[in-house]
């Protein structure tokens, strides 16, 4: 088995604490933290990392301030742009998974041009999945909608859902499960990120706050998981 994570998610945290150390606007900690998803995205690639998951908005993130989301919104905004112009020159696919239903419509718009863009390039290009408006849970009830509404519609049975066509339902279809989830900034827990597909990963978590982490940073998350016996429920072997 290889030693390298094929795919990676990361829950970028940390930012509005880097911010408020520095004395300045949580905003200012997302802009960092943007650059950082940049800089981490070019350092997975040339290790060879084939997908790169991120969580820059939850379906509990509008609780923030309107000049917080819409501040994310707006990198994100940036972010597209910037895709659509160089997607193609770099050999990167651009996916999104959540609800964009309630996503403003020009950002919705330059989503849909790097669909179209990703689908030029060759399967195996790197892959960027961005999770916006996204929660596990939210994800999960999506599918079991629409496979209840195939049932209902007299297309298969119950007892044709297996975890194969399950996972072919989520946002995530087609996609490995990742083998890594990294989250910095010190905080413990999942927070509603890839539920279904984090069966089997392995966790790192780190005290360094997400606009801080770097190429080091993320060997030391390589290092490790290449360390870790993961035996998927069964036997070491010896
Ligand atoms: C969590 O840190 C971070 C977010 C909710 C937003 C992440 C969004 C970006 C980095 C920008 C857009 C992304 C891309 C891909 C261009 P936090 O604010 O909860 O940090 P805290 O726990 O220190 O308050």
């Amino acid at each position: 088995m290889s030693t390298v994570p094929q795919h990676i998610a990361i829950i970028m945290d940390g930012n509005g604490r880097w911010a408020t150390k520095r004395g300045l606007p949580r905003k200012a900690g997302h802009k960092a933290g943007a650059e950082t998803f940049r800089r981490i995205a070019r350092e997975c690639k040339a290790r060879g990392i084939k997908y790169l998951t991120v969580y820059a908005f939850s379906t509990e993130n509008w609780k923030r301030s309107e000049d917080e989301v819409s501040a994310i919104m707006n990198l994100l905004r940036d972010y597209l742009h910037e895709a659509v112009d160089s997607m193609l020159k770099e050999g990167i696919r651009i996916h999104f998974f959540g609800d964009l239903t309630p996503i403003a419509p020009d950002i919705r718009e330059l989503i849909h041009k790097t669909d179209e863009l990703s689908a030029a390039l060759p399967d195996d290009a790197v892959q960027g999945n961005i999770c916006l408006n996204y929660g596990g849970r939210d994800e999960i009830l999506r599918a079991v909608r629409s496979f209840a509404a195939r049932v209902k519609a007299g297309e298969c049975a119950p007892e044709d859902l297996d975890e194969a066509a399950f996972s072919a339902l989520l946002d995530s279809a087609g996609v490995p499960d990742p083998e890594l989830i990294i989250r910095p900034s010190g905080e413990l827990r999942l927070s509603n990120f890839l539920l279904w597909q984090c069966a089997y990963s392995e966790f790192y978590f780190t005290d360094v706050l997400w606009p801080d982490f770097d190429a080091e940073e993320l060997d030391r998350a390589l290092a490790s998981y290449a360390q870790r016996d993961r035996r998927f429920g069964g036997v070491k072997k010896s």
